[in-house]
């Protein structure tokens, strides 16, 4: 069966410059932190973290993951999320990476159970921001935001659509 391929929203080279600003801008907020660590919320993070990560200029920067699922009926979120246990972050600094701040509900559960790890201080950073969709209860901004995009279902560069896409090096709108 032919496959039609998503429309490119953001092209690849755009997603490597924005990231490597938004690297330059989380290395000068994380100046005078001390042991700073990225958190990043499984799956769909995982090539922006990826990429974020070597564009950090911090040596002793700690990578941790963390599952986070929003249950969604297809492209439809619940708001219902499910946060796996956070490790233990004693007075650290740490940053929340997520690829998409669509309701707010899972950078909200994400940072609730960060301060309860007992983080110093909580800083989140999203590759898109989609504000039409925002709810009450949700994380209302994030710290850092790659770009902002209209209320449209978006895939690749790690987020998927039922597990698929995720591959693609743009990302893309479906439907
Ligand atoms: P929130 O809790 O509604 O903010 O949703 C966050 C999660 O839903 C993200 O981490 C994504 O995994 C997923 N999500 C939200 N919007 C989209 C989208 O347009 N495409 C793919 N995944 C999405
Ligand atoms: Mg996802």
């Amino acid at each position: 069966m032919p496959v039609q391929a998503p429309t490119v929203l953001i092209p690849a080279d755009a997603l490597a410059r924005r990231v490597l600003a938004l690297g330059e801008a989380l290395t000068g907020r994380l100046r005078g932190a001390r042991a700073p660590v990225l958190l990043v919320l499984m799956d769909g993070a995982f090539v922006f973290a990826a990429d974020l990560a070597r564009a950090i200029h911090r040596p002793d920067l700690e990578l941790r993951f963390i599952r986070a699922s929003s249950y969604r009926g297809g492209t439809v979120s619940s708001g219902q999320v499910g946060i796996e246990p956070v490790p233990d972050l004693h007075g650290r600094t740490v940053v929340l990476v997520d690829d998409i701040l669509d309701t707010g509900m899972t950078l909200a559960a994400a940072r609730s159970a960060t301060l309860a790890a007992c983080a110093g201080e909580v800083l989140s950073c999203v590759l898109l921001d989609k504000p039409a969709r925002r709810r009450a209860g949700g994380l209302a901004t994030a710290d850092l935001v790659g770009f902002t995009i209209p209320d449209r279902f978006v895939v690749g560069y790690g987020l998927d659509h039922g597990g698929r896409w995720r591959q693609l090096p743009y990302v893309g709108a479906i439907g």
